[in-house]
């Protein structure tokens, strides 16, 4: 496989860029990018996003990393706008190569069995954050792109996972959720020929979210299996994923609004 080539001037917002697979994502596109680049990292942790601030200069000194600390949970439209309309003299006034979305921002939730989801407000917590935020999000991005010339190439990444299109026992919010987006931006991807709609599932990440899964699902097989994952190494680096996701990237053998795996061939 070759090496992905690089990108030209991009304007890219990464969401949950704070730590976990969004850190890195800002760190492996960042090598790609020319001089004059912009990464608009968001997350609710300002000081996870000073982290990867310097991850992306130690990556690329030329490539501008700016933070939007935001609440996706709760932010409305509003507040989504106002919070990425700082970032946007960067795309106006830039000859820009490209401009990628990049919704990797989502939670877990509850992982408890379906017949025990009786939390309502929970329920609608989790997907205001996990499904609502990125539709609006979504929108307000393509609002931003529609006037750039043809020539700007626009691609829309959605962090999948596994659970899009398998059921996992005790993790019905997650599955259900990862389901909806990945149909989501098929819908989008119909819709709009013109621009790049990839769904990257980008495997068992030995980070954070892992954690979470060993020590809260409810299912025992479930538990007892993503722990053995972890005890005998199987987890992913973080960094060996996103090389992936460039390589499909660079491969481009998908069709607009694929779900494509970290095991898959490309
Ligand atoms: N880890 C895995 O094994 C795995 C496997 C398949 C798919 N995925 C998917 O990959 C993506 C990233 O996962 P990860 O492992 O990197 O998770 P993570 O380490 O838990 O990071 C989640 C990111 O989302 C941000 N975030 C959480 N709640 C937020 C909110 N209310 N508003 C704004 N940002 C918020 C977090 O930042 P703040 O806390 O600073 O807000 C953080 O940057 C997710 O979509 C996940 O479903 C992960």
């Amino acid at each position: 496989m070759s090496e992905p080539k690089p990108w030209g001037v991009c304007w890219v917002v990464v969401t949950g860029a704070s730590k976990g697979l969004g850190a890195e994502i800002c760190v492996g596109f960042a090598k790609l990018m020319a001089p004059g680049s912009c990464i608009v990292g968001v997350a609710r942790s300002s000081q996870g996003l000073k982290d990867t601030e310097q991850k992306v200069k130690q990556a690329n000194p030329h490539v501008q990393f700016k933070s939007v600390v935001l609440d996706l949970g709760s932010a409305d439209k509003e507040g989504m706008e106002s919070a990425l309309a700082p970032t946007l003299s960067t795309l106006e006034n830039t000859a820009l190569s490209k401009v990628l979305m990049v919704h990797n921002a989502g939670s877990l939730g509850d992982l408890q069995y379906v017949k025990n989801l009786i939390d309502h407000e929970h329920t609608r917590k989790y997907y205001e954050f996990n499904i609502s935020s990125v539709i609006t999000l979504n929108a307000i991005f393509m609002d931003y792109v529609k006037s750039l010339p043809s020539s700007v190439q626009c691609q829309i990444i959605n962090i999948s996972s596994l659970c899009a299109i398998t059921p996992f026992k005790s993790w019905g919010l997650y599955c259900a959720g990862k389901a909806a987006r990945d149909m989501f931006f098929k819908v989008l991807a119909t819709e709009e020929p013109t621009i790049s709609v990839l769904s990257y599932s980008p495997g068992p990440l030995d980070g954070d979210m892992q954690a979470q899964v060993r020590a809260t699902s409810a299912d025992d097989e479930i538990r007892t299996s993503f722990t053995a994952m972890k005890e005998q190494g199987n987890l992913l680096p973080i960094h060996v994923s996103v090389a992936k996701m460039l390589q499909v990237i660079h491969a481009n053998k998908f069709k607009s609004g694929d779900h494509v795996d970290y095991y898959d061939e490309i």
